[in-house]
């Protein structure tokens, strides 16, 4: 396993629609280790394939919080959001590929999806609370869609310049 590199916002890596996996191969199994160790490190509680430079449908998440409870990585492949719910949540959401940036974001507070495990088998949950948030969140990215494109144009330029501005930064550094 080893710890990839994320990409951070401007890069039109992660404004591309990523192609879907089909069957999973061990490229993908050793892809998805390497996103959960990155996430864990980060640390955060979801990063999508892209976010690594890698333009395919897979998403990571853990979103326990309770630091007492066990962790719960989870790898979703080609997930598809088969039914969201009238009912939304507004959460202030991040990005590993933003950081320090945050913002309030309404999305549905329900929502079942429908995804292939690393085994190849299909899988479905609903889910609700921060897990709904980030899920959606983590398949927008697979849709070259970051949370900031949720917010008002004005909104989006200004976290868009401090980003501009703190990537120049890390460069000279
Ligand atoms: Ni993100």
């Amino acid at each position: 396993m080893s710890i990839r590199p994320i990409l951070l916002h401007p890069d039109p890596r992660l404004k591309k629609v990523a192609e879907p996996v089909g069957a999973v191969s061990n490229e993908i199994r050793v892809l998805a280790e390497d996103m959960l160790e990155t996430m864990y490190d980060a640390p955060g509680i979801g990063l999508a394939a892209p976010q690594v430079g890698v333009g395919r449908r897979v998403l990571v998440m853990d979103c326990v919080k309770d630091e007492d409870a066990p962790p719960r990585p989870m790898v979703l492949v080609d997930p598809e959001i088969v039914w969201t719910s009238a009912e939304t949540n507004v959460y202030e959401e991040g990005c590993l590929s933003i950081p320090e940036q945050y913002a309030d974001v309404e999305r549905p507070a329900e929502v079942e999806v429908r995804w292939t495990s690393l085994e190849g088998a299909e899988q479905s949950e609903r889910f609700d609370g921060l897990w709904a948030t980030c899920v959606q969140h983590e398949i927008d990215h697979l849709n070259g869609k970051l949370f900031i494109d949720h917010l008002t144009t004005l909104k989006r330029q200004l976290i868009t310049r401090k980003a501009v501005k703190r990537k120049r930064e890390l460069a000279r550094a």
